[in-house]
Parts: structure tokens; sequence; C-alpha cells
């Protein structure tokens, strides 16, 4: 018998694709900030908090602020964030993403969210995933960022598991490295360059079995 009794995942990236959103609204104030910001750029934004991506994005563009003037701009681009948000239907669930999660609801292995966003509710609830996880940690709870373990760890506390007994599954490094310092064993989704800590690297969900975690 496997020794893994939940699986937490991260959410933009795993679960539902909205990098591409966070990219579209981060690239939209660097053009009114003056400056291009590139897809590249934009993958060292994957994992970590909104406020940590704007210091990455304005050290792109060789620009500083003060805090007050980074919490405007913070806010601008999450209005315009929740502007691709609000428009996110059950569709945008990624592929084999139901399946593999209601096959280890069926086999007793609980599942949570953990993610860095403050978004995590309103995304849920758009893609219709909201009564699905027994819980979610989201970046209101967790306030410590990847690569910190808390999100992590407080998702085995409410979960009531140890987190030896918890598989991660994340699509950044950050979040990798922060599974790892939780101690959990962690699934890389995307590519092995990238999520090189990772114990384990899969291109995505579909046709994956609960195989995949009988450590
Ligand atoms: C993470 C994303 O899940 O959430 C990051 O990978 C993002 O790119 C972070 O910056 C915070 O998201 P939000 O929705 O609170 O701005
Ligand atoms: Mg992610």
């Amino acid at each position: 018998m496997s020794k893994i009794k939940a699986c937490i995942f991260d959410l933009d990236g795993v679960i539902v694709d909205t990098a591409k959103y966070h990219y579209l609204a981060w690239k939209r104030l660097a053009k009114e900030l003056g400056f291009e910001f590139s897809p590249e750029h934009n993958e060292r934004l994957k994992g970590v908090s909104r406020m940590t991506s704007l210091d990455i994005l304005l050290e792109v563009g060789g620009l500083s602020f003060t805090l007050a003037e980074k919490e405007k701009m913070a806010t601008k681009k999450n209005e315009w964030y929740l502007e691709y948000i609000r428009r996110m239907t059950p569709e945008e669930i990624l592929p084999g993403v139901e399946d593999f999660l209601s096959a280890l609801k069926s086999q007793g292995v609980k599942i949570a969210l953990g993610s860095a966003s403050k978004n995590a509710l309103l995304i849920l609830e758009q893609v219709g995933l909201q009564f699905t996880f027994d819980a979610v940690i989201d970046g209101n709870k967790a306030l410590k960022a990847k690569p910190d373990p808390q999100v992590f760890l407080l998702g085995a506390q409410e979960l009531q598991v140890n987190p030896a007994e918890c598989v991660v599954f994340e699509d950044a490094a950050a979040g990798v490295q922060a599974a790892k310092n939780a101690g959990m064993y962690c699934i890389g989704i995307g590519s092995p360059s990238v999520l090189s800590l990772a114990d384990k690297v899969i291109p995505g969900f579909l046709n994956v079995t609960t195989e995949l975690i009988s450590l």
C-alpha cells in the first residue's frame, strides 16, 4: 500500500493555465512603464507572489518606485488580470485534471489546493471546482511566499496528514523548491529542465492514473 494519503495541487499552471493571463496583465503594465516584457522574463514570475512578481518586472525594466507606488501598480495589474479571470469557464481546466482528481478521491486520497494566488477562490468558482478540494490554502492564508514551505505545510495540517504522506504537483521552480522545503515528494508539471529539483516530471495529467503516487 502507498504511504501517500494526500495530494496538494498548485493552481496556476497545474489545474488551469492562468500564467497566460498573468503575462498579458504584466506585459500591459510594462508597456505603460515604457519597456517590453518577454515570455522568457515571465518564466521568473511563475509561482512567486504578486509583489515579488512586480519587483522582478521592475528589475527587468531597470526602474524603482516607492512602496505606495508599487502597491498602486500591483492593484492596477490585478484589475486587468481579473478582467481575464472573470471570463474563465470550466473548459479551461487543463486536460486530464478532473479525471485524476476524481480517481484520487475514489481511492480515499485527500486533495488540497496550495496556491500563492489571492485570486484562487474566484478562479475555482469560475471553473466550477469550488467544492472539489478538501482544503484550500491560497495567498490570503499563506503569507510566506514560495519557496517558503508554509503553503504546503498548512495544506498538510488542514488535511491532518504528515508532510511525508503528501505529494505536491507544481509547475514552477519556486513551488518545487517549496514542496521540497516542506519535506514532500514533488511531481513537476512541465519541462524537466526548468523543474530539475522535482522528484519526477510529467507533461500534464492526460491519461495519468493513481499509479503515479503509489510510492
Ligand atoms: C501564483 C502564480 O500561483 O500566484 C504567480 O504562479 C502569481 O505568477 C501568484 O504572481 C500570485 O497571484 P495573484 O493572483 O495573487 O496575483
Ligand atoms: Mg503554478
